[in-house]
């Protein structure tokens, strides 16, 4: 689909003209406002439509009038929610081009707008023998150039990130997740088992010890002349979490194959950054690994040995996450970076506590946290900040090792990030847990369900506002 950046889209031949209409406003210059308002009561209220055709009187075959809502509880955020609502209408009654009119907006819509467009024209459909073509092909704006093509950009890296995590756990390995790291053009080192062995990550070793598949340490690096920050993104990398000997049920291993989207996120963002071209040095870390229950796969009661030389007895095999994690923020760390930021499916209990509304974030620094939930705000995600109080650890004291990885069933999601803050050594280090968010059992707002490329948007907005 291409989004077109023209002077007067009312002028356009096309299939659909969207006009808006805020709830509330009778007066308004479109007639097809007027009509859908005197003769139909349309009061515009927020996500609202309104469909009526032209007769051939119009270079526009229907027009659709889209309820914006209150002027005053108007926001980017809705914008795009609002312009993703129209795509998806168009593509419900085969309208292959589509111009937008949009009045009495008072900021610039368009990095919004292309987000909003692209993100409703997304499916996943590579495994459907036959493809419904119900595709948009050609979207008319009156907007701002670059501002379109930098969120055409940011929604092109949601997009990989949500192919890659709604991907098969048969396809998406860890050997998979290293040779696309590989391909995205970056400075980019993969560790196999043996190197990770010699670094000491006995941690996430363990984890993938069950499967048949490798396990892959990727460390893929963007970087400037002169940076202005330098950034680690670390993501948790679990391409199918069985659960482990402490094996999940049924119905909770569904959907485990998306255990890999904090990992899809950072490939995403790091896909986009040479076009991007932030003055920013960004890591991109991944401990790639698949949690079975194989032969050879770690056991309750075993302890490991971290990189950093701290053990830990196993409690729980299906607590692997932060195993894994616990030896790539060691090596983040270590990479003389300002901050490390990590992604990941961590627990259940956030799902439990946020819904799919929001990613819980916790960390060591108050204005990282700050700063990245206001980011997300604007970015059109939710974190909210948990608790990482020491008393959080009480319950992961072990009796021959220096902490177990499972403590209490209740704050475990607070529990999960103090366990994980035991890894991170001089660094300002931000933990956002995206269980919930993740992977969508219905469509929320403009995504549908599954993958949702949570994280991408935020972090991305992130690095550029550095
Ligand atoms: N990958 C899961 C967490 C998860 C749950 C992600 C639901 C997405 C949706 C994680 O590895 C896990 O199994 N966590 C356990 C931890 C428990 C054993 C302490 C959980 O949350 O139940
Ligand atoms: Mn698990
Ligand atoms: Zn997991």
């Amino acid at each position: 689909m291409e989004i077109r950046v023209v002077e007067n889209t009312k002028s356009v031949e096309c299939d659909l003209l969207v006009v808006n209409l805020f709830e509330g406003e009778t007066t308004t210059s479109a007639i097809a406002n007027t009509y859908a308002i005197q003769q139909d009561n349309f009061q515009g209220k927020f996500g609202e439509t309104y469909l009526l055709p032209t007769y051939g009187q119009e270079p526009h075959r229907k027009v659709l009038v889209v309820g914006f809502g209150k002027k005053s509880e108007f926001n980017p955020n809705k914008l795009r929610e609002a312009v993703a609502k129209s795509i998806k209408k168009a593509m419900q009654i085969e309208a292959k081009t589509v111009a937008f009119k949009l009045e009495g907006v008072e900021f610039d819509y368009s990095e919004q707008f292309a987000l909003g467009v692209k993100i409703a024209d997304y499916t996943f459909d590579k495994y459907k023998s036959e493809k419904k073509d119900n595709h948009v092909k050609e979207v008319f704006v009156e907007a701002n150039e670059s501002e379109i093509r930098k969120g055409e950009k940011i929604a092109s890296a949601m997009a990989f990130t949500r192919n890659l995590a709604n991907e098969p756990a048969q396809f998406a390995t860890p050997s998979e997740l290293a040779s696309i790291a590989c391909d995205l053009g970056l400075e980019t080192k993969i560790y196999n088992k043996d190197e990770c062995e010699k670094m000491g990550m006995g941690a996430f070793l363990a984890v993938g010890r069950g499967s048949a598949q490798e396990p892959k340490f990727i460390h893929m690096k963007y970087s400037v002349q002169n940076p202005k920050k330098k950034i680690a993104i670390v993501g948790k990398g679990i391409t199918f979490d069985s659960g482990g000997l402490d094996i999940k049920p049924a119905s909770s291993m569904l959907t485990m194959k998306d255990d890999m989207s904090g990992a899809a996120c950072v490939l995403g963002v790091m896909s986009i950054l040479k076009e991007l071209n932030p003055q920013v040095e960004v890591h991109g870390i991944i401990a790639a690994c698949e949690n079975m229950p194989g032969c050879s796969a770690y056991k309750p009661g075993d302890v490991l040995t971290a990189k950093n030389g701290k053990t830990i007895e196993v409690d729980n095999t299906d607590a692997e996450g932060r195993l894994t994690l616990a030896d790539a923020l060691c090596y983040a760390s270590e990479l003389g970076v300002d901050e490390v930021i990590d992604l990941a499916t961590l627990t259940g209990a956030c799902m439990v506590a946020l819904g799919s509304n929001a990613a819980g974030i916790m960390g060591n620094d108050n204005d990282l946290v700050k700063n990245l939930i206001k980011t997300a705000e604007r970015s059109g995600e939710r974190y909210w900040e948990l608790p990482l109080w020491d008393e959080y650890f009480d319950s992961l004291k072990s009796d021959i090792a220096d902490m177990k990885n499972t403590g209490s069933r209740w704050g475990g999601a607070s529990t999960a990030g103090v366990f994980l803050k035991k890894f991170v050594k001089d660094v300002k280090w931000a933990h956002i847990d995206i269980a919930g968010v993740a992977f969508l059992d219905k469509p929320q707002k403009e995504l549908i369900k599954g993958a949702s490329g949570a994280g991408v948007r935020t972090l991305i907005n992130y690095i550029l506002e550095q």
